[in-house]
């Protein structure tokens, strides 16, 4: 069988022998008697992806002392409600490839993945309630339903030049760091931490999830499609206005204001170039990045209750790779 635990993303990883054990059950609790879905999901989940999410939760409950099975069943629920919301944005954005391949729909159409993107998500709910634990359930089912508010949310600004920075960062915050969020949680969850740690906990989820977005965002600028496994240029294309977009306008001249307003407001692919200069030249790159670095450090601030341990580091370590990471 093809190993496809992502190689880890810290050096000394702690929890390498639990993500491969991760991998076991994402693989087992794929399976379906519709060979569609068995093909689908095995295309995306194949693909690999970087499994920060389920590594928060090993982590979290690896540094609170917990090594129950059930940190393994709850990494690979939320791997699947990840890799279900990728089925699904991957169609509302219109997006060619994932994870360096060609996308889901690309590759098998809009319905399919949709679909199979409702497979994996209601597997995810199976497997939770496996666990047996009411809180967990709700932690999951918050979660879930958040993120489902942040991608309508942000459907409700496409084309929006006008957009705050804080509206921005509010669809973040639901579309990308309530997961985050729920993964540390949970691990605090398991390991039957008091309220002060699970919210410690949480908040680190939260910040770096945060700052995890603000750096996809930035990469779609400035990245490159072959690292990153993804097109860039994508938001741009869409009319998604995000933060180095929203940034570059606050210090662009009129006339590039202009340009950009209505790149925002049609969507834009021949303009890239040029839209790229103005974003580079105005410092909204640095500018992106130094909001996300902020956020990774409210992550790190987080940690300071957990007791010193080899997770602890790995989260520190984590969070500062989340900021200059390239892929
Ligand atoms: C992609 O998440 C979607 C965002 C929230 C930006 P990841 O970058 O974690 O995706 P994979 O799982 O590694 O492909
Ligand atoms: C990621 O959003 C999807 C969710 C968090 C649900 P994006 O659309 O910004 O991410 P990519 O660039 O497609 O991975
Ligand atoms: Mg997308
Ligand atoms: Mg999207």
């Amino acid at each position: 069988m093809l190993d496809t635990t992502a190689p880890p993303i810290v050096a000394h990883d702690p929890v390498d022998l639990a993500m491969r054990q991760v991998d076991i059950v994402i693989r087992e609790r794929l399976s379906s008697r519709v060979a569609l879905i068995d093909q689908i999901s095995g295309y995306i989940v194949g693909a690999g992806g970087k499994r920060i999410r389920p590594r928060l939760v090993l982590l979290f409950s690896e540094a609170l002392g917990f090594d129950g099975p059930e940190r393994h069943e709850l990494a690979a629920v939320v791997e699947f409600i990840h890799t279900a919301t990728l089925l699904h944005d991957d169609v509302v954005d219109e997006s060619a490839l994932r994870r360096g391949r060609p996308t889901a729909n690309a590759m098998f159409g809009n319905a399919a993945s949709v679909l199979v993107g409702d497979f994996l998500y209601s597997r995810a709910f199976q497997m939770m309630v496996s666990v047996n634990c009411m809180r967990v359930l709700e932690v999951l089912a918050d979660a879930t339903n958040v993120i489902a508010e942040g991608e309508v949310l942000q459907l409700m600004n496409m084309h929006d030049p006008d957009l705050a920075v804080a509206d921005y960062l509010r669809v973040i915050r639901f579309k990308t760091a309530k997961l985050f969020e729920a993964s540390a949680r949970l691990g605090a969850v398991l390991a039957g931490a008091s309220a002060d740690i699970e919210e410690a906990c949480a908040g680190y989820g939260r910040a770096l999830g945060t700052a995890f977005q603000i750096v996809d965002d930035l990469l779609d600028y400035e990245g490159d499609s072959k690292e990153l496994g993804k097109n860039v240029g994508d938001d741009l294309r869409e009319g998604k206005p995000t933060l180095p977009l929203l940034l570059a306008m606050e210090r662009a001249s009129p006339q590039e204001r202009a340009l950009m307003r209505r790149a925002i407001e049609q969507g834009e692919e021949q303009g890239l170039s040029d839209i790229l200069a103005i974003v580079r030249r105005t410092g909204a790159l640095e500018a992106t990045r130094d909001a996300a670095r902020l956020e990774a450090e409210q992550a790190c601030a987080m940690l300071q209750t957990l007791p010193e341990s080899r997770a602890r580091r790995a989260l520190l370590e984590l969070s500062a790779r989340a900021v200059h990471r390239s892929s």
